[in-house]
């Protein structure tokens, strides 16, 4: 791959930064009350600017009767009083910025709540101005549902409402229904509230459900999934060709990226489930529609060292000649990378994660290798659990509070913190900051090593051969080279190292400034970053 980024230009904010996703309910409690707040996050500023992460994504903070932990919106420019006050999101965004850190929020243009005032209007009657924001239909020739569409968080998504004798469209829960993206209106409604947010300051949006935006219009069936059965989600019976990625989808995106072009220096980040190719399709070729739509091949991998390759390769094949790559290890919806991955293995993708070429994503609580916690039945608040009939689809136990230290609530709450902290065990900020072997130094020390040289924030990436379980590349950029060489195994790997090159990192924090000189060596789970010399 050629040079990505041309001299002259030097790298976008978003390019070189490292962005860490904050779930402002379990960052930091204020208050007492047991749930995080918007100002107990501007008092861990000073950690995330520590760490050396430069841009946050906030999770949604808007007014919300918590149907999907926020992702069910009753009013798009406000915030919730469980998270403090629109005076406090202004506070928030100027400390951020004073300190030189982004923000950027989340869009949920999909859906609202089903107590959104537009939905309410909606629903009173088919003759409601906003009846049509929202995807309404007859019932089916036979009386039942109009097709047999299915909400990713079970059963059909399709829900009666008797009083108008019509079924309502929810891609998700039924206290979420999709708004219709063909009626104009709701574009510009939407587009009014992107404004209103970016008027304030913020520095650009993470796009929820953007797949999801459209249906298609004759209703058609979609058709059963041939590997039904094998997937993870209930509605894996299903290929979703008719109620996802439909093509109108892309011209909704670059209108969204036009209004946020209105504005200066700001990013569009898109939640976009595809298989490879059709994601990439999100960059948008001649208009531009994602900056970043997000790259979750090594989250859906394995985790071995042939399937991390192969995710690596496939995708940056893909990637369109001007489009910036980004990658994801985690978030709030899936399993915590240290329970995926096995602790083991948690140094090897910090020093994947922040050496591969691309913006990466840290999801609050994996910098300390935090661990999935038992949420037990009685405790559970993902209430798609009750949709989708089993326990095992919920996403408490990685979206449990941060730990910040060892005493009675962690350092998150004086309160009752409203998931459980897990045992005693489990790591916190205070212990692994004063330790300089811990892995939130590690990543850190990544940090600072990535920021600090342009071939890892903007080189060329140049894969070598795989050798056992030792996945080796190189990043280089205007006579700086790194040679990253990580051991995604159990065992001692031994693998050829061309030149001379000398470690300036390593996992295991004991072989800095140790020379490599044709054959390298690593111990089980061990990565090294090196530099070399001229080639
Ligand atoms: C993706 C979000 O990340 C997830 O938490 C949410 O439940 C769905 N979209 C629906 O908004």
């Amino acid at each position: 791959m050629s040079d990505p980024i041309p001299e002259s230009a030097g790298p976008k904010w978003w390019q070189r930064e490292v962005f860490y996703e904050i779930y402002p309910r379990s960052f930091q409690d204020s208050n007492g009350d047991g749930d995080g707040d918007l100002p107990g996050i501007c008092q861990r500023l000073d950690y995330v600017q520590w760490l050396g992460a430069g841009a946050i994504w906030l999770c949604p903070f808007f007014r919300s009767p918590m149907a999907d932990g926020g992702y069910d919106i009753s009013d798009y420019r406000d915030v919730d009083p469980m998270f403090g006050s629109m005076g406090d999101f202004s506070a928030l965004l100027d400390q951020a910025h004073a300190r030189g850190l982004k923000i950027v929020v989340d869009l949920v243009p999909n859906h609202t709540s089903d107590r959104h005032p537009w939905f309410v209007e909606s629903r009173s009657s088919r003759q409601n101005p906003r009846r049509d924001w929202y995807v309404w239909q007859d019932p089916g020739p036979d009386g039942g549902l109009p097709a047999n569409w299915l909400s990713h968080f079970g059963g059909s998504a399709w829900q009666k409402d008797d009083a108008t004798g019509q079924y309502f469209y929810h891609a998700f829960l039924p206290a979420q229904p999709d708004l219709n993206w063909r009626n104009r209106e709701v574009r510009t409604a939407i587009y009014n509230d992107m404004r209103f947010w970016l008027q304030r300051g913020v520095d650009g949006f993470r796009v929820d459900a953007v797949t999801n935006l459209v249906e298609d219009q004759l209703l058609r069936d979609d058709p059963p999934n041939p590997a039904r059965g094998r997937g993870k989600m209930p509605d894996d019976e299903i290929k979703r060709v008719f109620t996802k990625d439909r093509p109108e989808t892309h011209e909704i995106v670059r209108e969204m990226r036009d209004v946020l072009d209105e504005f200066s220096d700001r990013v569009l980040i898109g939640e976009v489930h595809l298989p490879l190719a059709r994601a990439m399709a999100y960059y948008g070729g001649k208009r531009p529609s994602f900056h970043l739509p997000f790259n979750f091949q090594l989250m859906e991998s394995l985790w071995d060292c042939r399937s991390i390759s192969a995710a690596i390769d496939q995708y940056m094949q893909l990637l369109p000649e001007d489009g910036w790559p980004n990658w994801v290890l985690g978030n709030h919806d899936e399993k915590r990378l240290a329970t995926r991955i096995g602790e083991a293995q948690t140094r090897v993708a910090a020093m994947l994660l922040m050496t591969l070429q691309g913006t990466p994503f840290i999801y609050n609580g994996d910098e300390l290798g935090m661990q999935n916690i038992r949420v037990s039945r009685r405790e559970t608040r993902d209430t798609r659990v009750k949709n989708m009939g089993s326990h095992r689809y919920s996403r408490d136990g990685a979206r449990t509070p941060m730990r910040w230290d060892s005493g009675t609530g962690s350092g998150f709450t004086t309160g009752r913190p409203w998931l459980p902290l897990g045992a005693d065990t489990n790591p916190d900020v205070a212990s692994q900051r004063q330790d300089p072997g811990s892995l939130l130094n590690l990543y850190r020390d990544l940090i600072a090593l990535r920021q600090d040289s342009p071939a890892l924030v903007a080189g060329e990436f140049v894969p070598l051969a795989t050798r056992g379980d030792v996945l080796n590349y190189e990043r280089c950029k205007s006579g700086q080279r790194f040679r990253i060489a990580l051991n995604l195994g159990g065992k001692t790997q031994r693998f050829p190292f061309a030149g001379e090159s000398r470690i300036v990192l390593s996992t295991i924090r004991d072989r800095a400034g140790e020379i490599l000189s044709g054959n390298g060596v690593l111990r089980p789970h061990e990565g090294i970053v090196a530099e070399c010399g001229e080639r």
